[in-house]
């Protein structure tokens, strides 16, 4: 048996590996969670050595679950949580410290420094982003700078830095490749989007040595192959994407004015605006949706940290539900005349308000509110944080958006009164395709397809499948009524407000 491939989906929570058949269809799975660490307010943190072998224990459970080896997978597509950086040491492949995880807060007084110094249009400009603590620049700054011995090691070159997707590239091949992919890059503060390289200038304000930096490949290209002695065969790396542009490739988000929604952790919106380098003036980020061939395509991002997780606090913050899948359910039977509101901004707010400080606060109780408001107001706060994303994208985005219908995808959409909610909060159809794995399958067609055992891009987007649309069913007086709640919730809640 050949032409399998293989998809490694290193999120925020767990490791996942998935092996497709030549048909795109999945034939076995491994998923391993790991430990969030918090050893601070505001910080996470993960243990790379964990990482790494949840990351093995997948991939051979995927392996044995699908009853194939390592010489029966073609190529392996690698896709992973954004932003989170690990700096190890290039001759023993050891970290120094734990990877700090895309959510952490620690480095908002350099970032708050740097604005101070009037440098946000300047990273922006050139990188698309904002100074917020959500990006790797200044995280790797601060390891450089808090961990006894680092900088002195990393000016002798004896130490290199990457996002998780390089860490794993380089432990797969044994240690013989440094590299990453421009869409990982273009989350880091230091890679220039328009001139496709790292920033000298950038690496100079935040002080990271340039040689600690990947060399930066396109997302289908050859990244190596697995050392033999990890699965018994090597295999060839022939895809690397950040999970929410796989998701948007995985949802066939290919031409401009096509946009997605995933729902993880966090929402992350992305719009393709090809070719075309979209400055938002309404503080959504600039990205690299993909590279292929060399040719950049980019996209619109609105990202939010707090969705799924917010289904998370329910569960384990307030244990009003047992499982996540029962929060559709309760918040279905929500008494309609209450106008519970929740803003979760459990680790500040993203886009588009970027306000580090803010913390999650609910409104409108009453003796009457219960379980079935807290859901409600939670499932709810995801569709309008969603709609604030969107209606940002709208007043940045002079492509055709009254076409524009959201491809969702995450484990939130499996549920219809969620989703429902979203199309009626949106007042716009919103798409929900057949395969939900949306981000492993990204992953999987760019190896699969440099491979050449999976279709080119063209047919591939002709093999999208819709499950279900979900028409917008709310009246406007009813919507109206309901936006103003929630807008006047999010203001109470803002630092500044
Ligand atoms: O930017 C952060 C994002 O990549 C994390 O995604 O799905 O692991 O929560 P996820």
């Amino acid at each position: 048996m050949t032409g399998f491939i293989l998809a490694i989906d290193q999120g925020t929570t767990s490791s996942r590996a998935i092996v497709f058949d030549r048909n795109m269809k999945i034939v076995g799975v491994g998923q391993k969670e790991f430990t969030q660490h918090y050893p601070a307010s505001g910080w996470v943190e993960h243990d790379p050595e964990e990482i790494w072998s949840s990351v093995l224990w997948a991939v051979k459970t995927a392996l044995k679950k699908a009853g194939l080896t390592a010489s029966d997978i073609a190529a392996i597509g690698i896709t992973n949580q954004r932003e989170t950086v690990v700096v190890w040491d290039r001759a023993t492949g050891e970290p120094i410290h734990n990877a700090i995880v895309w959510q952490d807060r620690r480095t908002a007084p350099l970032c708050a420094k740097l604005k101070k110094q009037g440098l946000e249009p300047k990273f922006t400009k050139k990188t698309g982003l904002l100074l917020d603590p959500y990006f790797s620049g200044t995280k790797i700054a601060w390891l450089l700078d808090k961990v006894k011995g680092a900088r002195r090691r990393a000016g002798k070159g004896e130490l290199i830095a990457g996002t998780i997707d390089s860490f794993l590239v380089w432990r797969l091949t044994g240690g013989k490749v440094h590299a990453t992919d421009a869409t990982n890059a273009s989350r880091t503060l230091i890679y220039n989007i328009a001139r496709n390289e790292w920033d000298d200038e950038l690496l100079r304000i935040l002080n990271i040595p340039a040689g600690m930096m990947p060399e930066v490949r396109d997302c289908a290209d050859h990244f190596g192959s697995t050392d033999e002695s990890l699965f018994g065969a090597p295999i060839p790396i022939l895809g690397v994407a950040g999970d929410q542009q796989a998701a948007t490739i995985g949802q066939a988000c290919f031409r401009p004015g096509m946009m997605k929604s995933t729902y993880g952790t966090g929402c992350f919106a992305l719009l393709n605006t090809g070719t075309d380098m979209v400055r938002s003036k309404n503080r959504l980020l600039t990205t690299i949706a993909y590279r292929l061939n060399g040719r950049t395509t980019y996209a619109l991002e609105g990202s939010i940290f707090i969705a799924g997780a917010a289904v998370q606090w329910l569960r384990d913050g307030t244990r009003m539900i047992d499982k996540a899948a029962q929060s559709g359910e309760l918040a279905a039977k929500a008494d309609p005349t209450q106008n519970v509101y929740l803003v979760p901004a459990f680790v500040g707010l993203g886009a588009p308000h970027w306000d580090a400080e803010a913390r999650g606060a609910i409104f409108g109780l009453t003796r009457n509110s219960g379980p079935p408001e807290f859901a409600r107001a939670a499932l709810e706060s995801v569709a309008y944080q969603t709609l604030d994303l969107l209606d940002a994208m709208k007043k940045d985005w002079k492509g055709d958006s009254t076409q524009t219908v959201l491809r969702v995808d995450g484990g939130m959409v499996a549920s219809d009164w969620t989703m429902q909610c979203l199309a009626d909060i949106l007042d716009a159809p919103v798409d929900r395709p057949t395969i939900l794995e949306t981000t492993a399958l990204g992953a999987a067609w760019l190896a699969g397809s440099k491979a050449g055992v999976w279709p080119d891009m063209a047919e591939f987007a002709r093999s999208w499948a819709l499950d279900r649309r979900f028409e917008p069913a709310m009246d406007a007086r009813t919507r109206t009524a309901k936006l103003k709640g929630w807008h006047d919730a999010v203001r109470r809640t803002l630092s500044t407000g």
